[in-house]
């Protein structure tokens, strides 16, 4: 088996291959003048079975996996996994106002056409660990959050589980389960794709290193009103571990108003802390 990272996922590929004792595949990735992504297959995979780990956080980075996918299969591999550790457009999984795209649909479709098998982590539109149909497509998904759990049971001393929103509900419950400490979780009500309101709700916080596992943060408006509530009722210490580290307006304002803040390397940034490749290998 021959393991290739799209240019997202260069780390985490890199460890999930090496763990195994997997060979690395080598591709050319670069631009045309015009923006356009270039590629090309440096090794042989004539035969051989291959998997390509790509997250796909915009646009470019889900042209890139669809190109390489299909490359693999023109030069001849034998099979063709995918593992897309972040899953965009998995919010858009429904139609939330009519005539809207299904576009979670039309990414799993392309994929399914360009792929044997496809793997994600944490996907929004799943909630739990499994393999899926979703409209008539297989998709594997995996959890993260035990990892995460595992991570802030070493570095909190009295910790309590908050789960953010409903989304992030059964992950969060079993999350507790590993650290052993007390759950809760609160209600979120989204009123635009930047504002969040967090209903008020009494919480056994006080004097306790409250911790906020999320699949994702992408604004951060679900942390910071959530890290509000729970310092306005007393907690120690506002801790937060995220799978998806999107920060689509940048980490700072997030960090800024917690006391750590940390996620996985589903997106590779500073803050990555716990790594998936341990998750994804044992998968493959
Ligand atoms: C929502 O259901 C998810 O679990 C996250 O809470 C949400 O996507 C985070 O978004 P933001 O950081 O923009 O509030």
């Amino acid at each position: 088996m021959i393991v290739f990272s799209g240019s997202s996922c260069a780390s985490l590929g890199r460890r999930i291959a090496e763990g195994k004792g997997l060979r690395i595949g080598e591709a050319k990735i670069d631009r045309f003048p015009d923006g356009e992504t270039y590629l090309r297959l440096v090794s042989s995979v004539a035969g051989e079975e291959c998997v390509l780990v790509q997250s796909t956080l915009g646009n470019d980075s889900l042209v890139e996996l669809l190109l390489f996918l299909d490359m693999l299969r023109d030069q001849g591999a034998a099979k063709v996994h995918v593992v897309v550790p972040y899953f965009g457009y998995a919010r858009q999984d429904k139609n939330f106002n009519s005539g809207e795209a299904l576009s979670a649909k039309t990414v799993l479709k392309l994929l399914c056409q360009l792929s044997d098998s496809i793997t994600t982590v944490n996907c929004h539109f799943l909630g739990r660990e499994g393999v899926f149909k979703f409209h008539d497509m297989d998709i594997k998904n995996l959890d993260a959050f035990p990892l995460l759990a595992k991570y802030f049971k070493a570095e909190l001393k009295k910790p309590i589980l908050i789960a953010p929103d409903k989304g992030s509900l059964e992950y969060a419950k079993n999350a507790s389960e590993i650290i052993g400490c007390d759950f809760d979780f609160l209600q979120k009500k989204r009123l635009s794709g930047e504002k969040v309101e967090i209903q008020t709700k009494e919480l056994s916080v006080k004097g306790k290193d409250a911790l906020i596992l999320d699949d994702m943060i992408s604004t951060g408006g679900t942390i910071i009103e959530a890290a509000k509530l729970l310092k306005s009722q007393g907690a120690s210490s506002v801790s937060v571990g995220c799978v998806h580290g999107v920060f689509s307006q940048g980490a700072e304002k997030v960090i800024s108003a917690v006391d750590r803040l940390i996620c996985t390397d589903t997106i590779e940034r500073d803050i990555s802390k716990v790594s998936v490749a341990q998750l994804i290998r044992k998968s493959l």
